[in-house]
């Protein structure tokens, strides 16, 4: 019985702005992927890590975690690269396909969230183990949320979008990674997923689609996703902050 973590890191980040593929940018000096590997490797629990790369960039990966070995600290944990695909749902389906037969427990961790604390990796995993087939981390939201529907007939771009609900902010969470599951749980839900479209923005959503239950434990401010230019600014406060 072993615990494994997949890691999609096949995205574009197009909303960082120009340059190399998110994964692959230095943070600290240290690709960000890196940041994420370590960060999921230093549970103790963790035996294998699957990175899902760019489809064009499988050997840049390989070459980059090896250019950044993990420290004796991570104990002896299996790193290996596979591609990705155009969603991120179809990432991770490549990277499931990639566990070995001895892995029970199945993390997926966005490549995106490089400064997770191990505590959070370590809840998410200890719950998994104590029975809960699906986990994710959460946190309260600060901004209230408005729920948009298609312009009016008729708008152009860039017409105002027509609000249509506002949910009760008391009771929405914002979902972070890593989500932690049941292997055989998670491997059906992707089984079934539809693979059209957009693709499912978080795997709980799959594995609610099923009718498991998907139960929340707590999240934490330095697992923020690295999404637009100023999170990279955030980013680097934070290592500085850790390394002072
Ligand atoms: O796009 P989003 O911010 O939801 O991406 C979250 C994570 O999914 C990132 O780590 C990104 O690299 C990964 N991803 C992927 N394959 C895609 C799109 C996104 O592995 N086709």
């Amino acid at each position: 019985a072993r615990t494994a973590v997949v890691i999609p890191a096949a995205g574009r980040g197009v909303r960082l702005g120009r340059g190399a593929p998110k994964a692959l940018r230095p943070l600290g000096g240290i690709p960000m992927l890196v940041h994420a590997v370590r960060a999921v490797a230093r549970a103790r629990t963790v035996a294998l890590v699957v990175v899902v790369a760019p489809p064009d960039g499988a050997a840049a990966v390989r070459t980059m975690l090896d250019e950044h070995p993990l420290p004796d600290s991570a104990g002896a944990t299996d790193v290996v690269v596979v591609t990705g695909g155009t969603t991120r749902q179809e990432s991770v389906a490549r990277g499931l396909d990639a566990l070995t037969d001895d892995i029970d427990v199945v993390l997926v961790h966005d490549a995106a969230r490089p400064l997770v604390p191990v505590e959070t990796v370590e809840a998410v995993v200890a719950a998994v183990r104590d029975g809960a087939p699906a986990v994710v981390p959460a946190l309260p939201v600060t901004d209230t949320v408005k729920q948009v529907g298609p312009p009016a007939d008729g708008a152009g771009p860039g017409a105002p979008e027509p609000v249509v609900a506002t949910p009760e902010r008391a009771l929405l969470r914002a979902v972070q990674t890593p989500q932690g599951f049941d292997r055989a749980t998670l491997a059906k839900a992707h089984a079934q997923a539809p693979t059209e479209g957009e693709g499912a923005t978080d795997d709980a959503g799959l594995v609610e689609a099923l009718g498991v239950r998907v139960v929340l434990v707590p999240g934490h401010e330095e697992a923020f996703k690295v999404t637009r230019p100023l999170d990279l600014v955030l980013a680097e406060a934070v290592l500085a902050r850790r390394r002072a």
